[in-house]
Parts: C-alpha cells; structure tokens; sequence
C-alpha cells in the first residue's frame, strides 16, 4: 500500500442544482439529483473528520453552492475547526443580505465566475439571461463586504478575443486575483470539445496577453493561468498528484480523488456515509490505485519528471486512450500524443457546432443553433 500523507484541501461538492448550463461544467454528465444530497449534520459531520485528519482548507462548491439554504452554518461548523473557507460560485443567487450572513459566517473568500467580459456573450455560454449583470453587481457587494475576491474566467475558442476586457473587468471590480482557465476536456468539456477548443495561434496570442498584463498589473491583479493539455509539452502534475493534495465529497457523499474520477471505469468509490473519511483517503480502493508511482507504465516510470506531474491526468489518459493507466497524452513522450495533437488540429479548425449545454440526464441537455464560423470571433485559423 502506498502511504499517504493527509489531503490539504477539501472540495465539497455541496449540490449539483445550479440555474446556470455552462457547457462546460466540471460536474459529470449523469447530476445527481437533490433528494440524494447529504443532509447539514453529514457535512458537519464530514468537516469535522477532515480537521482531524489534517485538513486546512474546505472550498465549497458544486452546482451552485448557494443554493443550500444551510450554506452558512456549514461556514460556520468549517471556521469553528480552524478550516480556510472558500465559496466558488456563479453569483446569480447572491444578494446583499446573504453575503453579509456568510462573511458573518466567517468566510474568508469567494472565487466567482464570469463566461464572458460582456453580457451577450456571458449570458448566452452561462444559458442564463440576466446572469453577466448580476455577477457584475454581486462582485461588487463581495467587496464591500471586506471579503477577498477571484475572479475565475473559463476561456475557449468563443470569448478569447474579449481575454483583454475580462482582464480589465477583473480591475475594475477590484479582484485580488484572475484565474484565466482553458477550458479542460472532461465531463461536458469533453462533450463540447470540439465547440471550445482554440487554434494554437488563438492560444499563442493568449498567452502573450496575459504574460503582459501580468506584467503591467504587478502588485494590482494576481494571475493564475491553466493552459489547455491538448497543445501542450509536458502534462500539468493533476491535481497535484492522485491522492497527494486533494478530496472531492460528492453530493451524496462518494470520496473522489478528482471531479472527473467517475468517468474512469472500475474504480470504486466509498462514501461518508459508510466509511470514515480519514479510512478511505488511506485505504480506498479508488486513491490506490494511482496514487505514487508504483502503478506508472513506461515512459514515466523512468523519467524524471515522474514526481514533478506524477503522469499527467488519469482521467484524460482514459479521454484519450481509453485506459486510464497509460502516460498522459499530453506528454510528448506518450506514444499516444500524437492524437491529441491530430485532434485539437482538426477540431480547432473547424466551425465550432452548437453547443450541448449542460443538463439533468445528458440526453436532456438542451442545444443552440450551430454558429458559423463567420460568427465566431477568432473561430477556424488565425
Ligand atoms: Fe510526466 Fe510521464 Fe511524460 Fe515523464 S513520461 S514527463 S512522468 S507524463
Ligand atoms: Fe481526474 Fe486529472 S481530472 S486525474
């Protein structure tokens, strides 16, 4: 067995309710309904086993976190152990009142998402009217509560071009910090990958704006950017590492190593409410079977770089591949990097299909029209 060191960060997926249907939504493509969610005394229950373990911060989300109406005693339970608090959200459902009751709470910091740096474009990816002006105003009350505030942007080949406005929204709204995130192919990313995916000219051009930027903005704005897989040379080290850093407690309260783990096939994946946390971070099938190195095949089991990104991701592995225990085929060295790059080619320069937005039951998802490529900004090549 592989020893494990305890998890820094919990992500608690506290529902999968959200108004919103980004398409693409790191929550998996069969939601779980709400009548299967854990109940506030299971989380409260679930947080305390976490500071026991050596938990230090729980970073609630879901879905829309803020749909829980006990969103805030679950802050509070958190703050009484001794855990950072982080709420990721879409906004939509905050009003005045209920941030003062959270920053009351004890939370320490929100990370809200925007689609878009303007609303056309932010209301039709979020498929929900009205959202891009109420992130805009909740933002605002986010920081007249004294609460710290990121800004995530999830960017893809249909709001690149606006990558310099979402920056100056970011200022004007008086962030801390952007996170400027490409878009990763699991779940519905994975479904509308071909709707989302950049040229590599759209990418190069990216970087280059944020690299600027994060020059100019020095002190004033703090830049995080995940660049996408597909067009890279080396994989990113996933979630740090299988089981190193991280736990996902579902809705229902299955354990997961990564949002994306139930897309592998085979794993199994133990809940709160059978197992105590700490046994099942230690022991559990699923965080065994790829955590360390013991399971790497060749190239990575001899490279160098097999404790810096611990084989790149499990679950793209299995995207790609089909098997979740080869070397990521973001990594030059797969003999399977080929197809991501032959991929990403073909997709990128082609006009983007309407996308699948994000649903109960995939089958329910609900389409748009298909966009021309003359309407998409920066769409095909650059
Ligand atoms: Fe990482 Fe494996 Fe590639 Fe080495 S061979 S860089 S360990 S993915
Ligand atoms: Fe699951 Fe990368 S998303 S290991």
């Amino acid at each position: 067995m592989n020893a494990a060191a305890p998890p820094l960060a919990l992500l608690a997926e506290l529902t999968h309710r959200c108004p919103l249907r980004c398409p693409y939504c790191s929550n998996p493509l069969e939601l779980e309904r709400a009548s299967g969610e854990l109940d506030t005394d299971a989380w409260v229950r679930v947080f305390g086993e976490a500071a026991d373990m050596g938990v230090l911060q729980v970073h609630f989300s879901g879905g829309e976190p803020t749909v829980r109406k006990d969103l805030e005693r679950l802050v509070a339970a958190c703050g009484a152990l001794g855990l950072y608090t982080n709420l990721i959200t879409s906004g939509v459902l905050l009003d005045e009142g209920r941030i003062a009751a959270l920053a009351g709470a004890g939370l320490e910091h929100v990370q809200l998402s925007f689609q878009d740096s303007e609303e056309a474009g932010g209301d039709r990816i979020g498929g929900y009217k009205g959202g891009h002006a109420k992130k805009v105003e909740v933002a605002r009350l986010v920081r007249k509560a004294g609460l710290a505030l990121t800004l995530n942007m999830v960017v893809h080949r249909q709001n690149l071009h606006n990558l310099p406005a979402m920056i100056e929204l970011a200022v004007g709204l008086d962030a801390h910090r952007v996170e400027i995130a490409h878009v990763q192919y699991y779940g519905w990313g994975l479904k509308n990958r071909a709707a989302l995916i950049p040229t590599r000219a759209q990418l190069d051009e990216a970087t280059a704006v944020v690299e600027a930027a994060r020059q100019r903005l020095k002190g004033v704005l703090v830049f995080d950017y995940v660049v996408p897989d597909y067009y890279a040379r080396r994989p990113k080290s996933c979630m740090g590492g299988w089981g190193r850093n991280f736990l996902n407690v579902m809705p229902s309260g299955r354990v997961l190593p990564c949002h994306a783990a139930e897309t592998i096939p085979g794993l199994r994946f133990d809940s709160v409410s059978d197992r105590p946390l700490q046994q099942i971070w230690e022991t559990s099938d699923a965080f065994q079977r790829f955590r360390g190195t013991g399971w790497m095949p060749e190239p990575c089991r001899s490279c160098d770089r097999r404790e810096i990104d611990w084989g790149g991701c499990r679950c793209q592995a299995f995207a790609i591949t089909g098997d979740a225990a080869r070397t990521d085929p973001a990594c030059e060295l797969s003999s399977d990097h080929q197809r991501i790059v032959e991929l990403a080619q073909t997709e990128s320069d082609r006009a983007p299909p309407a996308f699948v937005y994000r649903g109960l039951g995939a089958g329910a998802a609900r389409t748009e029209p298909a966009l021309s490529e003359d309407a998409v900004p920066g769409a095909g090549r650059s």
